[in-house]
């Protein structure tokens, strides 16, 4: 089989990439490097410069390559940077989607990969964790384009015998490298790091939400284990029109103060976090149930936090010097 990776030049969709590659599948990467990276992908994976709206493109790279299967995550992912440009992300998410599914309907291509994302629950009831039957009410476009993108997949795979794969990732971080590390400085690790580099203490928004220390408690996943499972969902053996929309995560829930106590341990920075009020939205607890995953992927999620927090240093520190060597763990 060959792979089309879309985003392949981003923080995951590299990740993937490598993941594909020294597992021995044969990989190709469509990145418009709006964001990405073209050097974080392995030498040996060959990379189209272009969009996913470009329809014309698509189908040229699906035929040349003799593509056999599509790992979709190329997307505009800023939850508010889409409140502020709600018509950019459809287009961008939604309409590069219809775009690509175009092209691989087309092409007669019998499998397909989505990245979803927690987002697609909005602000979920604060139960112990959850399931993908819990229902979806995103609250900003960007988790909009995610749960239509998964409508898109389920719909256009059953009409057109495609076998479909939507993973709703939960709290992605960490490094399989330092030079494959996010960039960016939209999750809650780099921007602790960031503040941490310019001399600033953290921030916690609220320490009087219903969890046992009053921070907010998220389900962090290391972009390596996250990886592992785009393998194992590329590879699943699945009737043509089938569909599983599965969480991502470790199950496991890790408060905000939880995270800045590994985070001073790693970097050796432990001044005291800056308490500001609890931000509207924010929801108390988000954890995954990942029995799905467990059973229909056989995935589980081997690293821990403390890993993704020296991975995500490691690789912090090679593009900010100034913010010293890392600790060994
Ligand atoms: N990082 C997270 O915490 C997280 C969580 C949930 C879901 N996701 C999803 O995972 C996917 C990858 O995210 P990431 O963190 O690697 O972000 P990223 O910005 O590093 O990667 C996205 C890649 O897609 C490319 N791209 C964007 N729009 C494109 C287009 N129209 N055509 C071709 N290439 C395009 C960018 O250049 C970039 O290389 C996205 O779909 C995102 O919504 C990410």
């Amino acid at each position: 089989m060959t792979w089309l990776i879309t985003g392949g030049a981003g923080y995951i969709g590299a990740h993937v990439a490598r993941a594909m590659t020294g597992a021995g599948e044969r990989v190709v990467a469509l990145d418009d490097v709006s964001s990405g990276i073209p050097e974080r992908l392995p030498p040996d994976v060959p990379l189209v410069r272009g969009s996913s709206l470009d329809g014309e493109l698509l189908r040229r790279v699906l035929a040349e390559h003799a593509v056999t299967g599509v790992v979709h995550l190329a997307a505009r992912k800023q939850v508010g940077e889409s409140v502020a440009q709600p018509l950019r992300y459809y287009r961008e998410n939604v309409g590069g989607l219809v775009t690509l599914l175009d092209a691989v309907a087309a092409a007669g291509i019998r499998r397909f990969v989505f990245s979803s994302s927690a987002a697609v629950y909005g602000d979920p009831p604060a139960a112990e964790t959850i399931s993908e039957d819990t229902p979806c009410a995103p609250v900003s476009p960007y988790g909009e384009t995610k749960l239509a993108g998964e409508w898109l997949v389920r719909a256009t795979g059953r009409a057109h015998g495609i076998a479909t794969t939507c993973l709703r990732y939960f709290n992605v971080a960490g490094a399989a490298a330092p030079e494959l590390a996010d960039t960016g400085v939209f999750n809650v690790v780099p921007m602790v790091f960031d503040r941490l580099t310019r001399g600033e203490a953290p921030r916690v928004f609220g320490t009087d939400h219903p969890t046992p220390d009053g921070t907010c408690v998220r389900d962090y996943v290391h972009v390596q284990d996250l990886a592992a499972a785009h393998l194992a969902a590329a590879r699943r053996t699945a009737a043509p029109g089938t569909d599983l929309t599965v969480n991502i995560g470790r199950g496991e829930g890790v408060s905000v103060r939880e995270l800045l106590t590994v985070i001073g341990e790693v970097t050796g920075d432990t001044r005291a976090p800056l308490v500001e009020p609890r931000r509207a939205g924010d929801a108390p607890r988000a954890v995954a149930d990942v029995r799905l995953a467990a059973r229909e992927l056989g995935f589980t999620a081997g690293l821990g936090v403390r890993e993704m927090v020296a991975s995500a240093w490691a690789g912090w520190c090679l593009r900010h010097p100034e913010a010293g060597p890392a600790r060994p763990l």
